[in-house]
């Protein structure tokens, strides 16, 4: 079965539907398929000021929301990064690979830094330890969302790298980024992508919200000009990511949805999706309480997780620590 890896941040009491559609659906569905390694991104969540006492939680919850989303970890490998030292040893070696200059040009470090009071170096070099989280499993594929693409390319710079000068170790991985969902945009300025550090919460639909406030959240959502429920990005983005989520959610397509939804307006397309919302979120909110009920439990299937994850880890690492010459 041909391997894949992804990850997802700890750092918000829920998901948001980007982090769903853009990424963990993806996850779900290619576990039957593949090689699966799914991981809480922990030392990624320490990058920016973090409170201890809530990081334990958000990883238990996020943990939680990936079974009740469907992943299986009889098929797929779910971590915890802390719990897998070989993270922060490879991403060392990929540090001394890594230009100064090519790492400022991440976009995300300019976007978040930005954002920052104080900026740690652990965020400057973040996508340097992404690179490090991928190459050590040597995956052909990557399922994420649009913006992780040029994290992507920076590992598939790397693992180009080390070959060269060190010999032939790793096969650049691939990005998996689906077409009609790999940006889910903010209700609230549906040009800028739904974040879990937008600027307003009524911009992000959190699957562990309260159906109902998700469905006033997407009443509100900003629309755009004129009455038609039409697909266009370019002059209607605000309804175009409305039928965009419609779609995902529902399997029916964004045609199929503009013919349904002829002839009548935006009220009604809002209040459908929120019910759209509802069914599929109740489901998963009942699921992840009953996960966070034996939080023993759910440690337990986090360290066995760990357990296989470092097999492949620590021999990837043993290999690279070879190849640049450490002792053995
Ligand atoms: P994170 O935690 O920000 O997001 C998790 C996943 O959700 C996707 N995503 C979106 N997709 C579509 N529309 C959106 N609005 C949206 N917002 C988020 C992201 O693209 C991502 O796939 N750096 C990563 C975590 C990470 C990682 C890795 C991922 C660390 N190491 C190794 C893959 C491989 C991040 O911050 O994702």
């Amino acid at each position: 079965k041909p391997r894949v890896l992804s990850g997802i941040q700890p750092t918000a009491d829920s998901f948001h539907l980007g982090n769903y559609l853009g990424a963990v659906r993806q996850w779900v569905a290619l576990q039957d398929t593949h090689d699966a390694f799914y991981f809480l991104a922990d030392l990624h969540a320490i990058t920016v000021e973090h409170d201890p006492k809530l990081l334990r939680k958000r990883t238990r919850v996020s943990a939680a929301q990936l079974l009740a989303l469907g992943l299986d970890p009889a098929k797929a490998t779910l971590f915890v990064q802390s719990q897998v030292p070989e993270h922060a040893e490879l991403g060392w070696v990929m540090q001394c690979l890594t230009g100064f200059g090519e790492a400022s040009r991440m976009t995300q470090f300019k976007d978040k830094s930005a954002k920052q009071g104080v900026v740690s170096v652990g965020l400057f070099t973040y996508p340097v330890l992404q690179a490090a989280d991928i190459l050590l499993y040597r995956p052909q594929y990557v399922p994420v969302g649009e913006d992780q693409r040029q994290h992507l390319e920076l590992t598939r710079d790397l693992a180009l790298r080390f070959n060269s000068r060190f010999g032939k170790t790793f096969t650049p991985p691939e990005p998996y980024i689906l077409k009609g969902t790999a940006k889910i945009y903010d209700l609230q300025d549906p040009t800028a992508k739904m974040s879990k550090s937008a600027s307003s919460a009524n911009g992000i639909i959190e699957l562990l919200d309260d159906p109902k406030v998700s469905a006033k959240k997407i009443r509100s959502a900003v629309t755009d000009t004129g009455r038609e429920v039409v697909f266009d990005p370019e002059t209607k983005p605000g309804v175009s990511n409305l039928l965009g989520i419609y779609s995902a959610l529902t399997d029916r397509t964004v045609d199929d949805l503009q013919a349904a939804y002829d002839g009548k307006g935006y009220g009604d397309l809002k209040k459908d999706l929120g019910e759209v919302v509802a069914e599929f979120a109740t489901p998963v909110r009942d699921r992840v309480k009953s996960y966070l009920d034996d939080p023993a439990e759910l440690d337990k299937v986090l360290r066995a997780g760990a357990e296989r994850a470092r097999e492949v880890a620590s021999a990837t690492l043993a290999r690279v620590y070879d190849k640049v010459g450490f002792l053995a």
